[in-house]
């Protein structure tokens, strides 16, 4: 008695194995998230992050063209402001620490990597929402996207390639895309997140940041349990003049990647976020992972659902181990 099919025939030695690899893991696929502190005069450590700081303007400079060097496909900046008010003035400002950082990094790197920028409010506000609030401290939708506005032709004038509107504000993409023309940025791109849930997994984040936020992000920010309407977001986003769409997280979301990439037009993102980053780290740290093999599995991962590139805070260190 022998079994009619051997699937162990194609793995049996590493060179049949690597013929036989169908998913690619690029370091051009890999997108570095940064963190800018506004007069920061060290670079100031990320507890829940280890390995990941709040950069000065220098250091930042530093760690982008080191990214650069090792291949990665891009660098996607957060200010984390010094002061923080109500409709998050610090984020049009072109002296915000945010559009400062975009144009060091673009006068560094020029056209070599690809500049990025989260554009929303949240690092800014001194409630911590992603938009500006109404008289019953509800988030104000239609008023937001002006500030989204402003904001998004300030990065533009400060060199960013492609802004990334994280807020989940409906009608933001059409809003800025509307607003870099009418600047003359019709160049600038638009990597919309489309389908954005409202997930534990941004714990991290929150220190990242320092982000003042009490309460949830649940009225703009997608319900974990639903796929369908990040169908529908990504639709929309498309529409309204995203070049490019982003799934965050990652890695409870590998379906949603997958249902994104069978249905976008265009490149589809992968944001690997903050709280994907620590639950690794801290296994490692205690020795209970791999931690090498687990991030590059966790890669290969979200590739194989469907992601052409992806955001992650170790895209730097894999980028030199694909090399
Ligand atoms: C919003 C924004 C967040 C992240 C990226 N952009 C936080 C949030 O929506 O609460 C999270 C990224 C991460 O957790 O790594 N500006």
């Amino acid at each position: 008695m022998f079994p009619e099919h051997r699937p162990r025939r194609l793995r049996s030695t590493a060179a049949l194995r690597r013929l036989v690899s169908e998913t690619t893991l690029r370091p051009r696929q890999l997108i570095l998230p940064m963190f800018v502190a506004e007069g920061a005069t060290a670079p100031r450590p990320i507890s829940s992050m280890p390995g990941v700081v709040q950069h000065t303007r220098d250091t930042l400079r530093k760690a982008a063209v080191e990214a650069v060097q090792a291949g990665v496909g891009g660098l996607m900046l957060f200010g984390v402001p010094a002061n923080r008010d109500a409709t998050g003035s610090g984020a049009v400002d072109e002296n915000g620490i945010l559009n400062v950082a975009l144009r060091d990094l673009s006068s560094e790197l020029g056209d070599s990597t690809v500049l990025m920028a989260d554009t929303c409010l949240d690092e800014f506000t001194d409630h911590g929402h992603c938009g500006v609030l109404d008289d019953r401290g509800g988030v104000d939708n239609d008023a937001t996207l002006s500030v989204y506005a402003d904001m998004a032709v300030a990065q533009a004038d400060a060199g960013a390639h492609l802004l990334g509107p994280s807020g989940m504000m409906d009608g933001q993409v059409g809003v800025i895309r509307r607003a870099l023309d009418e600047a003359g940025h019709t160049e600038t791109g638009i990597l919309a997140y489309s389908a954005k849930y409202a997930s534990a997994f941004y714990g991290p984040f929150r220190e990242a940041v320092d982000s003042q936020l009490k309460g949830d992000r649940k009225t703009y920010q997608q319900d974990p349990g639903n796929a369908r309407e990040a169908l529908r977001e990504i639709e929309l986003d498309v529409e309204e003049g995203a070049d490019a769409i982003m799934v965050k997280p990652a890695l409870s979301y590998l379906d949603v990647i997958r249902l994104a990439a069978d249905a976008s037009p265009v490149p589809v993102a992968a944001y690997n976020i903050s709280g994907e980053y620590a639950m690794v780290e801290a296994a490692a740290a205690n020795g209970w992972l791999d931690r090498e093999r687990t991030i590059l599995e966790v890669l290969t991962s979200i590739r194989r659902a469907g992601a052409d590139m992806i955001l992650t805070y170790w895209a730097t260190e894999a980028a030199a181990w694909l090399d």
